[in-house]
């Protein structure tokens, strides 16, 4: 079980303005911060994060919608962050997503759902690796 997970607030919470009120949420839920950049994906870097879904017919779709504007990317620690995490944003569907989690709150659609958060210690390492250096995490 490891402590840390990697999430991005994506760019239908960002421009709604609801990047403040997600960090709070996520920092009232107990996990600590440990890396944050604020960053406007390019289309390739879109497409090689969500690699893992390049042949699903919703790929362009979601590349195009995770460069519509800005994101917040950031390592999250808590522990059992990556299942906590995921209770705490609710599912990927916000239409079944639990009453009160962030995709239930701020998501409007599968699509547009808020926020990405890890679905294992495994990719939550590689995503965090994907955005930040050694020296830009504490
Ligand atoms: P995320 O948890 O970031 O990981 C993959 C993303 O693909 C997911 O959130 C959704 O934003 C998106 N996604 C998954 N299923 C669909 C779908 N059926 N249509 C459009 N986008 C989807």
């Amino acid at each position: 079980m490891s402590n840390r997970t990697f999430t991005m607030i994506k760019p239908d919470a960002t421009n709604k303005g609801y990047t403040g009120a997600i960090l709070d949420q996520i920092i009232k839920a107990g996990f600590t911060v440990k890396a944050m950049k604020w960053t406007k994906l390019t289309e390739e870097q879109a497409g090689l994060f969500y690699d893992i879904h390049r042949a699903r017919p919703f790929f362009q779709e979601l590349v195009d919608f995770m460069i519509s504007g800005p994101i917040v990317a950031a390592i999250l620690e808590k522990e059992n962050a990556v299942a906590d995490f995921r209770t705490l944003i609710g599912a990927t569907n916000p239409a079944q997503a639990e009453e009160g989690t962030i995709r239930k709150l701020y998501a409007a659609s599968i699509g547009e759902n808020a926020v990405h958060g890890s679905d294992s210690d495994e990719n939550a390492a590689i995503e965090g690796d994907f955005f930040f250096s050694k020296l830009e995490r504490f």
